[in-house]
């Protein structure tokens, strides 16, 4: 028995990832996949045609084609091309708890979808767990933004030209994209300290050579799931406070602080932010989910009072070979959880992850949250 993956060159307007990298292949062909690939799918993200032939996929000149033939649809980001089929099976990110509607429409077509973006942070679910591995992507990148952007250098150098000091960066939000900028700040030589409102990140910043910024903000930000809670304007009013204090002598700040289904904590206001020197920088990681800064917009760079705020968008798909490469292996042992031993899909509800992460189903929202979110009137 075989199922057939389609995999094509990615729609949405600037994303330069591809669904499957070809190293990852040859899990899904051994449990019986067939891939038909759109010429030049790969491309953008480094991956040839004949990388992929030599894994022994089908290359198809269109995406058409693709649609046509393949059973199950692997995307980066979704799209409702007219041409997908009832019955038809797509895997990949859609954002259901921001875009309910999208899924609406897609469930009424009678096509079957899976969110990437619901895969339940259990232990078994790691290795598919693509918000972690894009926002490890995004971590680092936001390094790297910054240190082009500021005026200054991020270690410290002792040279015949006088001693140039390390750069202070300060990184606000210490969940997986948080983690992996301190890492990435401390790799470039920077002195750096991190915050977070759970308090149980303190010794993972520390254990990466940073300072934790302590700030009793008179309430626990720990909600359940690892997660952050959302915290009172009350609290929030006190962290500002603090980390106000805390910025003004930063060269530069990553501000990554998310809570799940909610807006972003607005932290630094322009008033702190107008306090910092000039020629400092903040990244604001949050951007597309309404920004932890007040001056930030979305996918641009707002020079202000001299402080350079950048509200960067998509970062993952500027890192497009690895980052396709993570995603792809994340698609890939989730899809693998699926199929059984004989090569057949079997979409089994009582398994955890299969359940939280289908989205639509028999021309009906499946998921309870999407659901709710849409309101009884407006229900597939
Ligand atoms: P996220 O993107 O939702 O949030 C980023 C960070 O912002 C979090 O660390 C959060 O505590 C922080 N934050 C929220 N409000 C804040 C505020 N007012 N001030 C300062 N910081 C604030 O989180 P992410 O990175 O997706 O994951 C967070 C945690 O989830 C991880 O640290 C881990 O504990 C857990 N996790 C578990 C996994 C598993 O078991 N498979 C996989 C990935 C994450």
């Amino acid at each position: 028995m075989s199922i057939s993956v389609g995999i094509i060159k990615e729609t949405f307007p600037g994303e330069r990832r591809v669904a499957m990298a070809p190293r990852v292949m040859d899990m899904l062909a051994k449990v019986g996949a067939q891939f038909i690939i759109e010429r030049g799918a790969g491309l953008d993200a480094g991956f040839t045609d004949s990388e992929y032939e030599a894994k022994g996929a089908r290359m198809v000149a269109t995406a058409d084609e693709v649609r046509k033939d393949a059973e199950i649809l692997l995307q980066v980001r979704v799209d409702d091309s007219p041409l997908l089929k009832s019955g038809q099976i797509v895997i990949g990110m859609c954002d259901p708890l921001s875009e309910p509607k999208f899924i609406a429409q897609i469930a009424k077509r009678g096509i079957t979808l899976f969110s990437m973006e619901l895969i339940p942070r259990i232990t078994r679910a790691q290795s598919m767990d693509v918000l972690s591995s894009m926002a490890t992507v995004a971590g680092y990148k936001a390094v790297l933004l910054a240190a082009v952007q500021q005026p200054r250098m991020f270690p410290l150098m002792m040279t015949a030209a006088g001693t140039i000091p390390a750069a202070r960066v300060m990184v606000i939000g210490a969940g997986v994209a948080g983690l992996q900028a301190i890492s990435s700040a401390r790799r470039l030589g920077a002195v750096v300290s991190g915050y977070d409102v759970r308090a149980a990140v303190k010794e993972q910043i520390e254990s990466l050579g940073a300072k934790f910024i302590e700030i009793d903000a008179g309430e626990s930000g720990e909600g359940t799931g690892g997660y952050a809670k959302q915290l009172s304007e009350d609290a929030i009013n006190r962290q500002r406070e603090a980390l106000g204090n805390v910025m003004k002598d930063m060269d530069v700040v990553i501000t990554t602080a998310a809570v799940p289904g909610r807006k972003a904590p607005l932290l630094i206001t322009a008033a702190m932010s107008r306090k910092m020197a000039p020629g400092s920088v903040i990244v604001d990681l949050a951007a597309e989910r309404g920004g932890n800064c007040e001056l930030t917009k979305p996918g641009e760079t707002v020079v202000d009072n001299g402080v350079a705020i950048l509200g960067p968008v998509n970062l993952p798909a500027t890192i497009p070979n690895n980052a396709s490469q993570m995603y792809a292996r994340n698609l890939s042992t989730f899809l693998k959880n699926m199929i059984t031993k004989e090569g057949a899909l079997n979409i089994d509800l009582s398994d955890e992850i299969t359940k939280e992460t289908l989205v639509a189903r028999d021309g009906q929202v499946a998921n309870p949250r999407v659901e709710a979110l849409l309101g009884t009137t407006e229900k597939a």
